[in-house]
């Protein structure tokens, strides 16, 4: 069976074939980035209107590099949520409509269930159960997985999500959007030198806040001399900070579930220094830690394929309704 999928949740359309037995077979993205960098974030509306010119064109470019037509797509994931509605309401309108067209069923896939099964792509992939730090600009979340649509919230960000948090530091240092990435490149250049908070890790519990972080950062920046070896000093500080708490907690989650099985997914954890901080971590703890290749950590097609492939088999399939819900809670999902 083929799959289409088709992501349009934020600042990127993109779209993936997966096939049940041959697995990906191909996947492009297009990134608003340069669209929405002049204001320094995304703006909505801007968004759902480059989705609507660049979704059909991706659809018939990835169609044509796997050598497929349309007859052969024997059904469509989209994202349904959650995200932004307008650009959540191109993708789900596009998949709804074709569907019809070719016949075929269509699958609403959730955005966050897509980074969650992301690691299934890769060569050696983990076995259920684990838990699952999911890392994205919208969500902190740790789960504890037994299955496809079987997730118990462990703990989740209190206010801003890890990515939201490392935009608005790379912000604070002057870096262009989108934040995260730069702030990581330039936390390259940093030296040990400041000492952040690892907000939450003194009491128990699995939640996180990152907002406590980014006030001492603003104001550790505002002490500075704010020369561009204090900022590379102050990303290192944060970076850290941001990999260490992470830790902390995935250790907490691995030891109160006895799980021996950690998977990392969404924007964040394509960030180098918190993958070996993860490493290490599940190193010590006797435990395996699973990311997908750096691509499939930001958002991509090739996640959402997979994820409504998985539904698509387990014979789940909907009605003619274009669903999008920008506010989707995990555990509304249906186990398969
Ligand atoms: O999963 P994602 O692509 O989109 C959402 O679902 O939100 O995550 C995007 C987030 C952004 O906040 C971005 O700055 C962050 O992931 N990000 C990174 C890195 N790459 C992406 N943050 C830190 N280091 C990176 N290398
Ligand atoms: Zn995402």
């Amino acid at each position: 069976m083929y799959v289409l999928g088709i992501e349009s949740s934020c600042d990127e359309t993109a779209v993936a074939i997966y096939h049940t037995e041959q697995g990906l077979i191909s996947h492009i993205l297009y990134s608003q980035a340069s669209t929405h960098s002049e204001y320094g974030g995304v703006v909505p509306e801007l968004a759902s209107r480059d989705h609507i010119r660049k979704l059909v064109p991706l659809i018939r470019q990835t169609l044509h590099d796997s050598g497929l037509s349309s007859s052969d797509i024997n059904g469509i994931a989209y994202t349904a949520g959650p995200g932004l509605m307008g650009a959540l309401l191109v993708g789900a309108a596009t998949a709804r409509s074709l569907a019809w067209t070719w016949q075929i069923p269509a699958i609403a896939v959730h955005h966050m269930e897509g980074h969650l099964l992301a690691p299934m792509l890769e060569e050696n992939p983990p076995q259920f159960p684990f838990v699952a730090l999911l890392i994205s600009g919208g969500h902190t979340l740790l789960i504890e997985v037994s299955g496809i649509g079987q997730y118990r919230l462990l703990g989740e960000s209190l206010d801003d999500a890890a990515g939201e948090a490392f935009d608005k530091t790379a912000k604070m240092l002057g870096l262009p959007y989108p934040g995260g990435p730069r702030l990581a490149e330039l936390a390259e250049q940093g030296r040990e030198r400041f000492k952040f908070p690892r907000p939450m890790t003194d009491r128990p519990g699995l939640d996180f806040s990152f907002s406590g972080l980014k006030t001492f950062t603003l104001n550790t920046i505002n002490n500075s001399e704010q020369t561009q070896q204090d900022k590379a000093d102050v990303a290192f500080a944060f970076q850290q900070a941001m990999a260490e708490t992470l830790g902390i907690k995935c250790k907490r989650a691995l030891q109160q579930t006895g799980l021996k099985t950690l998977i990392v997914a969404g924007g964040v954890s394509a960030n180098r220094a918190i993958r070996t901080s993860l490493m290490n971590l599940a190193h010590e703890q006797g435990a395996q830690v699973y990311f997908p290749r750096p691509e499939f950590c930001t958002d991509n097609g090739a996640m959402i394929a997979y994820a409504g492939c998985q539904r698509l088999l387990a014979g789940q399939n909907q009605n003619l309704e274009i669903f999008a819900r920008p506010r989707w809670p995990m555990d509304e999902l249906l186990s398969l």
